[in-house]
């Protein structure tokens, strides 16, 4: 399938215009015709902090030849799904709708797990368009590895180059990661691909299962360092260094959870006044969030039973949502959120739940914030920007590929102070 026959004529000339701009506005420097290429990576749950107690010698020197962030924060709520889908869109998860690492149907308690509910095209496909098909509509190319969101279809279309994981893959296989960057430089060499989204699936699996305050947690942080730097030594090798960006990010952190003994923990089951017969659908026994649906006429008492039943306990009706989260206008949220402060996790009828670490809290939680690194042409050197909101890298990976980017609550201002010259914004520019 070759998407550019189709592209429509505006888009072509609009092409044609921007890189005419673009050769112009760096005076002196050879003549630059071709198109900026963009690879964003996610390494899920790489707390923001994560280097500091380990040496990332290559994260450093990502940060010395390119951008780093103090931080940058998450969408709420801050499980891997919705998360990802906000940096592919630039929108917040109540206006694109994956609400949840989990399908679900209300009315036959049927749920789905994650990598179940990568093949539900109904969940992801809600309405708003990932990168991908955005860029591939304006005549690009685009490809994703892993990335939550690439086996879904969206209005039918789907990242043309692709691969998605099989069922019971091993994540945090360091032969495989290379084996896997390899991959994705050989789609923008051989197949002249434009942007690339790739996944791995650590160092979350350690920090769930060990903590983020292990040994484990480290040494495997030490291995998401040597990937940097394969990753960066092969885009040279694939002779990709003049035109390929490369942003580094995450999805959300991880915080560790006190057991029985060292806190109260919150079993709803325990809690007095509270049923689990007033509900015809939760959603609990998921790290420290939780949604409900009380049968019709239960909704006060089973709100009124949980708020302000456990100190580490929030409880608000959707509608009083506070509005920070953005969490609340979508049909699909249930009528009853509830979230734990950090060290807790919701139980339901008893505690089911042995991780040492979780995420799924406020994003407000320094422990939910992400690492944020960006290097390529497009970007300053050595250059340490403030935190910004995720849903701002959505604006500003249209802006270095060049397209038009759709509806969304990003802003180009968050963070056009990284890049070297200010190409037009693609708004700017049509209309002007
Ligand atoms: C949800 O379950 C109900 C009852 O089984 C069914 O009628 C409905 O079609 C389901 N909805 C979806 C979206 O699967
Ligand atoms: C989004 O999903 C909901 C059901 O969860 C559905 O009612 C709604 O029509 C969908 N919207 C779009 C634009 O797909
Ligand atoms: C790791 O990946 C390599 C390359 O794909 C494979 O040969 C090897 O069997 C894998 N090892 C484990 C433990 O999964
Ligand atoms: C990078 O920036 C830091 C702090 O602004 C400065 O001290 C250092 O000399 C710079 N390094 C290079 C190689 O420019
Ligand atoms: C972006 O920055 C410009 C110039 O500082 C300002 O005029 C504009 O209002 C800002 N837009 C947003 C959405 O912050
Ligand atoms: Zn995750």
């Amino acid at each position: 399938m070759d998407i550019r026959g189709h592209m429509p004529t505006i888009a072509m000339l609009w092409t044609a215009s921007l890189c005419v701009l673009w050769a112009s506005s760096v005076l002196g420097a050879p003549v630059n015709t071709e198109r900026q290429k963009l690879l964003l990576i996610s390494f899920d749950g790489f707390r923001w902090d994560y280097d500091r107690d380990v040496d990332t010698p290559n994260l450093d020197q990502m940060a010395r030849d390119g951008v780093k962030a103090l931080y940058a924060s998450p969408p709420y709520l801050t499980l891997t799904s919705p998360t990802h889908f906000t940096l592919l869109t630039g929108r917040y998860i109540e206006n694109h709708g994956v609400i949840h690492n989990m399908w679900f149907n209300t009315t036959s308690g049927e749920k789905k797990p994650y990598y179940q509910t990568q093949f539900v095209n109904d969940w992801w496909d809600n309405g708003t368009l990932p990168i991908w098909i955005t860029a591939q509509k304006q005549g690009l190319k685009a490809g994703s590895l892993h990335f939550p969101g690439t086996a879904s279809s969206y209005q039918g279309l789907v990242a043309m180059v692709q691969e998605v994981e099989p069922l019971l893959y091993n994540y945090k296989n360091e032969t495989a990661w290379r084996e896997n960057t390899d991959k994705v430089m050989g789609w923008f060499r051989d197949q002249n691909v434009d942007f690339v989204s790739m996944y791995f699936g650590e160092p979350d699996g350690t920090g769930h299962k060990y903590g983020p305050d292990s040994n484990e947690r480290r040494e495997m942080v030490k291995q998401v360092d040597r990937t940097v730097g394969y990753i960066r030594d092969s885009a040279e090798q694939h002779g990709l260094n003049r035109h390929l960006n490369i942003i580094i990010t995450s999805d959300h952190g991880m915080s560790t959870i006190y057991r029985n003994g060292l806190v109260e923990e919150i079993t709803l089951s325990k809690i007095p006044g509270f049923s689990f017969g007033d509900l015809s659908f939760h959603l609990v026994d998921y790290g420290p969030s939780g949604m409900l649906l009380p049968k019709p006429g239960k909704l006060e008492v089973v709100y009124k039973a949980l708020k302000g039943a456990h100190p580490h306990l929030h409880v608000y009706k959707k509608e009083e949502m506070p509005a920070h989260l953005h969490f609340a206008k979508n049909d699909r949220i249930l009528p009853i959120v509830l979230w734990a402060d950090p060290g807790y996790v919701i139980n339901g009828y008893f505690p089911v739940q042995f991780n040492k670490g979780e995420h799924g809290f406020d994003n407000q939680e320094m422990d939910m914030k992400v690492l944020f690194r960006a290097v390529g042409p497009a970007f300053h050197k050595n250059l340490t920007v403030e935190p910004f909101e995720t849903v701002n890298i959505y604006p500003l990976m249209c802006h270095i590929l060049g397209i038009q980017p759709e509806v969304n609550d990003g802003h180009l201002n968050a963070t056009k102070h990284m890049l070297v010259t200010s190409i037009p914004t693609s708004g700017e520019f049509i209309s002007g």
